[in-house]
């Protein structure tokens, strides 16, 4: 051993195990410097241990790219050159790959993005379960599904947290309502918590190894999640042996009795405004700081909790901050525009896709067939329209954002047919092209009439072989955004008239909805071929094109169910949303009526049919599935074959179906999948293993997960509406 490692204390000593160091740094720790390490010391950062050599902490959202730094103390940019990032497809594009090696690749590249800009955490990934598709935030999550969520959340930590960078993965739990966040009791059965709203985070915690969750805003049981008994000390800390941090929201604190014994220990975001108030500093004034101080001073508590809140702290220090073993990280690289373009060609979803008569035969629109199609015609003011900006925390500084107009415009040029583009706006959303001090778009403003940009498009749409419209949603407020819901199923700005009118005159329609979440198509019948485009970020015109034209097959599968209306989803048949004030009107207790009956559970329970079911998404090829055999009640194979003619992936799902039970069941619930590709003509056997667990129900009496023996059925298809074959089989 040499002179220096004999000399280095413990806690910096590397070949000592963490646990041990932990103990010494705490043992070492002055109660200033326990209680400094538990509350942010501005927007983004608390601080480490300065005299021990543990460096401050810098976290970020998240969850699709690092957003740009914010001065110390203000919401305002800090206008750093440096803090210009790839968008990586919003999450719900990523739910869409149905394929985990996106999700790790998506997390490794992201992680390589936060370390070069220093962040240890990142604010993300959020798998709140889309219970109605008004929510907000949807498109920052991963679906409707549980098991779906957590395929998807599990590689997406590993990825990112193997490069040394956090994940805080958000908002646990229960946080589907944006409009009243701070205000929503949520009133639900145990069975629904623990079978679709916890699974996903149980998965990031016992099996990713999540290093950090963030609270919700929500209360649940009366109590606020940020410091909630339940949540936090009997499951997540109990049942799941976490031993992360839990950071709260920013300003999701509010009680620092429930702070300190309710198992949050890193508070952020507290509504105090800094430094700029006039208080020395006005970081003391949180729920975590001065208060607690004092009341350990006062002999009110011991420092038995402040002790739990601090290792964990350390405990993330030693996987981020003070891990020496970290990679470098770098921005912009090829490498991660790469996988941004990669995750959203896998998640576009090809919804529809209609066979038209021709002279001699029929043809479907998509992939447009450039022997024929010369002249095409985008309409839509989200062909034209960035989407990296706006939406809440998730708005990104990017280095580049590909608009759809621009990658079919780029795409057409590298061809040798002679292709022309022509536009016409169609209508008018929303012309800002800013959020909070962003400024990365050209103008898109106009000053023409609804009906004078209605009948442009409609003129020139007379003359095209093609119409391709870009609509849907964007990031402002009421649309795909933090902070409100949706206000109506249907598509904003009058873009169902549009869509009617083109339809009249040209019958070559295709519509690409760019949002993250349903709407309504009353004119479905009329349009032929329909993709839905999500928010796919940095490459999302260069993504769109490839598809378009055929370079790259779709094989997006969707992760939530595509009502027709809105009162075919539980929670709005059984007007269970947004909820009932209390009389004071400071609370809004919302009961989740439908139980576990979210999205395709909802709807097969009621044999609704949706416009498209959960999983569904077609390809420019075609799939047969054979009979599936049981190898075992666990293990079921079965044959797939790519019986067109252009190579394509298949997304093979297997739901289970539970025919006799004392509780109440779905119809079936999804509990494996494997996305597979094939050539053309190639033929290749699927296993899918399920656990026992696959089986099991919430049993409220016992508080535990119940197998019960019987029959059960597990159906295989391409979709939960597209099953192919069953097998049948009993658990003794
Ligand atoms: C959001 C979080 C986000 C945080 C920091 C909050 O308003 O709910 O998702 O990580 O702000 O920006």
């Amino acid at each position: 051993m040499n002179a220096q490692a004999q000399t280095l204390p413990k806690y910096l000593d590397e070949r000592v195990p963490v646990e041990q160091r932990i103990d010494d740094a705490l043992s070492r720790m002055t109660l200033d410097e326990k209680i400094a390490v538990i509350h942010a010391q501005s927007k983004f950062s608390s601080p480490g241990v300065k005299r021990l050599g543990f460096p401050d902490l810098w976290t970020d959202d998240g969850p699709h790219g690092v957003r740009p730094d914010v001065l110390w103390d203000e919401w305002e940019q800090a206008g750093q050159s440096n803090d210009s990032c790839v968008a990586f497809p919003a999450l719900t594009c990523l739910a869409a790959t149905w394929n985990p090696q996106m999700a790790c690749l998506y997390g490794e590249s992201l992680g390589e993005e936060a370390l070069y800009r220093g962040k240890a955490m990142i604010l993300g990934p959020g798998v709140n379960i889309n219970r109605t598709p008004l929510g907000g935030r949807n498109f920052e999550y991963m679906g409707e599904d549980p098991w779906l969520a957590s395929r998807m959340v599990v590689p997406y930590i590993q990825g990112l947290q193997s490069k040394g960078v956090a994940a805080c993965v958000k908002h646990y739990a229960l946080n589907n309502d944006e409009e009243y966040r701070h205000q929503v009791n949520v009133i639900v059965s145990d069975r629904a918590l623990h079978e679709i709203y916890l699974p996903a985070f149980k998965a990031a915690v016992t099996e990713a190894g999540t290093w950090g969750l963030m609270g919700a805003y929500n209360l649940y049981q009366n109590q606020h999640n940020c410091h909630n008994d339940i949540m936090l000390n009997q499951i997540l800390k109990g049942e799941w042996q976490y031993d992360g941090v839990v950071v709260s929201d920013w300003g999701g604190c509010h009680d620092t009795d429930e702070a300190v014994r309710n198992g949050l220990d890193l508070e952020f975001g507290t509504w105090t405004d800094g430094l700029t108030m006039g208080a020395t500093n006005a970081y003391d004034g949180y729920y975590l700081a001065a208060a607690y101080k004092q009341a350990i001073r006062e002999g009110r508590y011991t420092t038995k909790e402040l002790d739990d809140k601090v290792r964990r702290v350390l405990r993330l220090f030693y996987r981020t901050t003070m891990n020496r073993q970290k990679p470098y990280g770098f921005l912009c690289s090829e490498s991660h525009y790469d996988t941004a373009l990669k995750i959203a060609q896998e998640g576009i979803v090809l919804l529809k896709n209609e066979s038209l008569p021709l002279k001699g035969g029929s043809q479907r629109l998509l992939p447009l067939d450039l022997s024929k199609v010369k002249r095409i015609l985008v309409v839509g003011e989200n062909a034209i329209k960035m989407m990296t900006v706006g939406g809440g925390s998730s708005s990104l500084k990017v280095q580049k954002e590909i608009l759809p107009l621009d990658g079919l415009i780029s795409r057409a040029s590298t061809l040798n047919a002679q292709l022309s583009i022509d536009y016409a706006r169609g209508y008018v959303g929303d012309t800002v092209q800013s959020y909070n001090g962003v400024t990365v778009g050209r103008s898109i403003a106009e000053n023409r009439s609804a009906e004078e940009l209605l009948q442009e498009a409609v003129e020139k749409a007379k003359g095209a072989d093609c119409v391709i419209v870009f609509g849907g949603l964007n990031k402002s407020n009421y649309q795909d955004c933090e902070g409100h819901d949706r206000k109506e199923y249907g598509l904003p700005y009058g873009q169902d008239r549009l869509i009617e009118a083109l339809a009249k005159v040209n019958k070559n329609l295709v519509y690409v909805n760019i949002s993250g979440n349903a709407v309504a198509m009353p004119w479905v019948d009329k349009v032929p071929a329909i993709l839905q485009g999500w928010f796919i970020g940095s490459e999302a015109g260069e993504a769109l094109a490839s598809v378009l034209f055929g370079d790259v097959n779709p094989s997006g599968k969707l992760p939530f169910t595509w009502f027709r209306q809105l009162e075919d989803c539980g929670a709005h048949a059984l007007g269970a949303f947004p909820g009932t004030w209390r009389d004071d009107y400071k609370i809004i207790d919302e009961e989740y009526k439908e139980g576990i009956y979210v999205g395709y559970r909802w709807t097969d329970k009621q044999k609704v049919r949706p416009l498209f079911a959960f999983g569904h998404g077609l390809s420019y090829t075609t799939f047969k599935l054979g009979k599936p055999t049981l190898n075992s009640p666990t293990s079921f194979t079965v044959s797939v074959t790519n019986t067109g003619n252009m190579a394509g992936s298949e997304t093979i799902q297997l739901y289970i179906s539970d025919k006799h039970a004392s509780v109440d069941r779905p119809v079936k619930e999804l509990k494996a999948f494997q996305k597979v590709f094939l050539q053309p003509g190639e033929t290749r056997d699927v296993t899918l293993t399920i656990g026992r667990e696959a089986l099991s129900f919430y049993d409220e009496a016992s508080h535990q997960w119940k197998v019960e023996p019987g029959k059960f059925e597990a159906l295989i298809g391409t979709a939960s509406d597209q099953i192919a074959g069953k097998c049948v089989f009993e658990l003794k």
